[in-house]
């Protein structure tokens, strides 16, 4: 699996260090508010466990999973394959995305969940691609910038593959080309 890695763009003590700081941040500005995250499946799911261990508030936890890309490009269309078990109106909610790409999944995901009349909606990614923005949407905390190029791990897959990379890794050209 590491043979098909270019180089490593982001280094697990890196990744710890920044989810810390974004978990501490989130905590300040939610303090007492009782936020809901709403992690996006699959690709928060290990970033979302590491960012909620340095949260030390009040807080609820639910999962949503979305598909909008096949292969390595973005259809612009997202279907909600799970959606939330609970009711959000009133709550304070942050989404937790691995990427902001293209924004095409955050825009609907925002929208579609703001017809839920909630007090607010936030939102918390690993990394942020704004080379690639096709939509006006920013993330309200993100750990890190990242160029155009096609990473993978902690999270991130490429055909559901390299998802357990403890790092974020730059992939082959020749491995997806
Ligand atoms: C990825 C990622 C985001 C989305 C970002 O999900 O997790 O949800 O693409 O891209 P965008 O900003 O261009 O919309 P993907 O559909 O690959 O599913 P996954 O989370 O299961 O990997």
């Amino acid at each position: 699996m590491t043979n098909d890695i270019e180089r490593v763009l982001i280094s697990q003590q890196e990744i710890e260090a920044q989810v810390a700081r974004v978990g501490r941040r989130i905590s300040e500005d939610f303090r007492d508010r009782n936020p809901i995250f709403v992690g996006v499946l699959k690709g928060c799911f290990i970033f979302m466990a590491d960012l909620m261990r340095h949260v030390d508030i009040r807080c609820t936890m639910d999962f949503m999973a979305v598909s909008s890309y096949a292969g390595t490009s973005s259809t612009g269309a997202v279907k909600i394959n799970k959606d939330l078990g609970q009711d959000i109106e009133g709550r304070h909610v942050i989404i937790v995305e691995d990427i902001l790409d293209s924004g095409v999944t955050l825009s609907y995901l925002k929208g579609y969940l703001l017809n839920r009349r909630p007090a607010s909606i936030s939102i918390a990614a690993l990394l942020d691609k704004p080379a690639r923005r096709r939509s006006d949407i920013v993330a309200d905390y993100s750990c890190f910038e990242v160029p155009d190029a096609f990473v993978v791990g902690y999270g991130l897959d490429y055909n559901e593959q390299y998802r357990n990379l403890p790092y974020i890794g730059v992939l082959k050209p020749d491995i997806y080309s």
